[in-house]
């Protein structure tokens, strides 16, 4: 933590302990790498977790959003969707691999959500955001409060919950939670739970297709799936970092005050975050930087930078005005005044749980450090 002087605050970070080793070595033990008995527990356990019936393990947030958009786009069949500016990529990636026509909206400049309820969309750095379809949750935590049909988790060691990497689906929904299973394993139309092979006592007497009857059922591919599966290590880490997360969330909210405690008095130079729900764990700390003062976000953050503070730019800001999707014909009807200015001016720093009060304090010390030289 500590480097010369300086005090190091990485912005994000995982908290590993010996439970998780002792998972992994277990796992060793037993040869059983591929998808079984930990895929299994975990799938459950998350599930319960955040209050849903179903729970699909993948090896990333990333395909845990491509699968949810791509068995609910053939669920639906919908093609135009709404979707906020500010987004991390593959928040909206799978909507345009699904051919999708999407209309970007703004996004409010303190809660860095759209103000209105949303069908499609993303719980921003942990906040909570209204959305009744398929809710990014990759940053965020919100158990018992999903009231979106599919939501998508990440596992990457910036994460609440780390896996090394991973991610989850959940839903209640049966029909979705099939479709789901299937894409998320080559397409198959075999349903058998994990550790099963013939549970529905048809597995060679069934006719699909052009298929000779009686082909094993195992091997019918009924959608263009993927393999998108997550595996026992990541799956017996994630157990153990699950019955941790009531730790890891109540540091991340106590720093997160702590932060805003320090750094409110400087509301007439910084747009502070606005909490949408209480109890909130946030995934970190964002900042911006108003524009009628003379602070450029490229010193502030070099300064933090000189002094060990991590810092990170808002997901991928407009995601219009990045590079890779310079000739996708989005439909925007406002202004996106605000995320623009997020592109502009925003930064994050670390609250994450292995962070230590001394850190936080650095942090704000630092930060104001700067902001008084440039008074
Ligand atoms: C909002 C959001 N969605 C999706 C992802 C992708 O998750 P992963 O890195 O596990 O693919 C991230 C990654 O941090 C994210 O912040």
């Amino acid at each position: 933590m500590q480097k010369g002087n300086l005090i190091k605050v990485p912005v994000t970070g995982q908290v590993i302990e010996e439970e998780e080793v002792e998972a992994l070595k277990k796992v060793a033990e037993n040869k059983q790498f591929a998808p079984a008995e930990k895929v299994k527990e975990f799938e459950h356990n998350f599930a319960r977790y955040v209050g849903k019936k179903h729970g699909i393990f993948v090896n990333s947030g990333s395909s845990a959003n491509l699968l949810a958009v791509t068995a609910y786009k053939k669920y639906t069949n919908e093609s135009l969707i709404t979707l906020p500016a500010l987004m991390f990529p593959t928040t909206l990636n799978p909507y345009l691999q699904n051919n999708y026509d999407v209309e970007l909206i703004d996004v409010d400049i303190e809660t860095l959500q759209p103000q209105l309820p949303q069908k499609y969309g993303v719980h921003t750095l942990g906040n909570y955001s209204n959305i009744s379809r398929i809710e990014d949750s990759c940053d965020a935590l919100f158990p018992g409060n999903y009231k979106g049909i599919i939501q998508t988790f990440s596992f990457f060691p910036a994460h609440f919950l780390s896996c090394g990497e991973g991610g989850m689906v959940t839903t209640d929904n049966d029909d979705l939670y099939k479709l789901m299973e299937s894409f998320a394993h080559w397409g198959k139309d075999c349903f058998c739970p994990l550790g099963y092979d013939n549970a529905c006592g048809k597995r060679f007497d069934q006719q699909f297709g052009e298929m000779p009857y009686g082909y094993d059922h195992k091997y019918i591919y009924s959608n263009i799936g993927y393999n998108l599966a997550g595996t026992e290590m990541g799956a017996a880490i994630g157990i153990e970092q699950l019955k941790k997360l009531p730790r890891f969330l109540e540091i991340r909210r106590r720093n997160f005050t702590k932060l805003y405690q320090g750094l409110n008095k400087y509301s007439d130079v910084f747009i502070m975050p606005k909490t949408v729900l209480p109890d909130t764990a946030w995934f970190s700390f964002p900042i911006t930087i108003r524009k009628e003062t003379n602070i450029r976000r490229r010193d502030l953050v070099q300064f933090l930078d000189s002094k060990g503070v991590g810092s990170r730019p808002i997901m991928g800001g407009n995601l219009k005005r990045q590079p890779a999707y310079s000739n996708i014909p989005f439909i925007v009807k406002e202004s996106l005044h605000n995320s623009d200015l997020i592109t502009e001016n925003s930064f994050y720093v670390g609250i994450w749980h292995g962070l230590k009060d001394e850190q936080i304090e650095y942090t704000i010390s630092v930060i104001s450090e700067f902001i008084e030289n440039h008074a």
